[in-house]
């Protein structure tokens, strides 16, 4: 660490590298999932910045360390911390609580303690790291009692919060036993972002109906105590995006291009290609897409081997059992469709469970005519946005369902309610057979949107907001 503390530091549940401690005892690192990497990796290459996070293996205590011009501050959890804090208050009551209550929360007092504990360490670590007056940015819905726990510990620092998931409405939210302090720590910071204007509508409202404070559009006022000047909380939409322009530029490069064709040579050159790319997640509606798929094919509205559909799902959080169910479910649907669609050599599904490198998602993107995003609820979704960003060639559709975050900006896209099962087979046959004039048309609308509005657009805006605030907004 630098003796007087870095002056942007970055606060996530996950590093953006996973790291394992061999036998020898030397750590060892590979880039870790989610769109979250992916979102913040150019800014702290460009920021001497510092990023605290945990490397995704329990009880693993690892030394800070340089990787890529970023300074990576490991940040451990024991294997309790991991099944409470992690698979259960995060991913098993707060993940479904915000995803409008897909799959049934669980909320149970030493999952909370943990998540209290584990907020803590978060805190203090980052008290440690940022220098006077820095920047601090905490994301996400595992760290939300981070910024009110570091301002107490460092009212001199400037705490911007993102939310890269959805904000649920009152009525969702107030189902939380723990409702107030987590909207308590929150509160903590100078700018609280979402990704949609619907998200930071909800919170405000939230902060009206369980506080007393005053609420004026977008901020809320936190009185001063002992005589000081009262605070401001602006809560506001700041849609996140992709590294457009590199991964546009990944897409064109001939390796990827040579590997595109390939692909649709391997597969016997079907006339329409699908695709879904998503983390197994119950979220994505990768159930709903597989039932619209297999009833198009039982109709012959479509058929195997003029159409395939590619679906990888990476696989997440697999020690929750609202995964482990969603995984044989996935498993069943793909297996029935197959059974009954595939022949020898030309599955009607083929269905990958692991992740793939940047390079192969470019080249499955480019293969693909038909692109279905079906989420049932998600707060932006990136997918969208790569598939778009990958398209250089203006060709491809895009299936988006209205319950992302993207939905909103991406206009060109065919809109869908997942929910609807006779409308999404009618959204995907009217892709399947889209006009190459038309849908040239959308994707160029989809791409003046995309290659704008990139990552660091979003990161620029969101710290120059956050940087406007005056210094030393202290509650006093
Ligand atoms: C979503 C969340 C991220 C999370 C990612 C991967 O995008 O918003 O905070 O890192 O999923 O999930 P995981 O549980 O593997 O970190």
């Amino acid at each position: 660490m630098q003796s007087a503390g870095y002056g942007l530091v970055v606060v996530s549940n996950r590093l953006p590298f996973d790291g394992t401690v061999g036998p020898d005892g030397e750590p060892s690192w590979v880039r870790s999932p989610g769109g979250l990497v992916t979102a913040l990796e150019p800014i702290m290459q460009e920021a001497d910045g510092a990023w605290l996070g945990w490397c995704g293996a329990a009880d693993a205590v690892i030394e800070p360390f340089d990787v890529d011009n970023m300074r990576l501050v490991p940040v451990p959890l024991s294997e309790s911390e991991v099944a409470d804090y992690y698979e259960g208050f995060a991913n098993d009551s707060l993940w479904p609580l915000y995803h409008d209550v897909i799959a049934s929360p669980a909320f149970h007092r030493l999952w909370w303690e943990s998540y209290r504990r584990v907020n803590r360490r978060f805190a203090e670590a980052a008290a440690e790291q940022a220098a006077q007056g820095a920047t601090v940015w905490v994301h996400d819905y595992q760290l939300q009692l981070v910024p009110a726990m570091l301002r107490e510990l460092r009212p001199d620092l400037r705490i911007g919060f993102f939310l890269h998931i959805p904000f649920p409405p009152l009525e969702l939210f107030a189902q939380l036993p723990w409702r107030r302090q987590v909207v308590e720590g929150l509160l903590g910071a100078d700018l609280i972002g979402f990704q949609r204007a619907g998200d930071a509508g909800n919170f405000v409202r939230v902060v009206r109906r369980l506080t007393e404070l005053t609420t004026r559009g977008q901020v809320i006022t936190i009185p001063g105590k002992h005589g000081h000047s009262p605070r401001h909380v602006r809560a506001a939409a700041f849609p996140i995006s992709i590294d457009s322009k590199k991964f546009d530029a990944l897409a064109r490069t001939p390796e990827v291009q040579q590997r595109a064709k390939d692909i649709r040579t391997e597969l016997g050159d079907p006339k329409v290609l699908m695709l879904g790319v998503d983390r197994l997640d119950y979220t994505k509606g990768i159930r709903h897409r597989l039932k619209a798929f297999g009833e198009l094919l039982d109709d012959g509205r479509l058929t195997v081997p003029e159409t395939t559909l590619i679906q990888v799902a990476s696989p997440s959080r697999e020690n929750v059992g609202a995964y482990q169910q969603l995984r044989d479910d996935v498993d069943m649907a793909v297996g029935r469709i197959n059974g009954e669609h595939s022949n020898f050599g030309q599955p009607a599904v083929h269905y990958m469970h692991h992740a793939y490198p940047p390079e192969e998602m470019a080249a499955l993107y480019l293969a693909a005519d038909v692109m279905l995003v079906t989420a049932l609820r998600d707060g932006m979704n990136l997918v969208a946005k790569e598939y778009v960003a990958a398209r250089s060639d203006d060709r491809g559709t895009l299936v988006l369902s209205e319950f992302t975050g993207a939905a909103d900006e991406l206009t060109g896209a065919i809109l869908v309610n997942p929910h609807d099962i006779a409308g999404l087979k009618d959204a995907i046959t009217y892709a399947a057979h889209l006009d190459p004039r038309e849908a040239r048309k959308r994707m160029r609308r989809l791409r003046r949107r995309v290659l704008t509005n990139d990552v660091a657009l979003w990161s620029e805006t969101f710290l120059a907001v956050l940087t406007a605030v005056p210094a030393r907004n202290t509650h006093g």
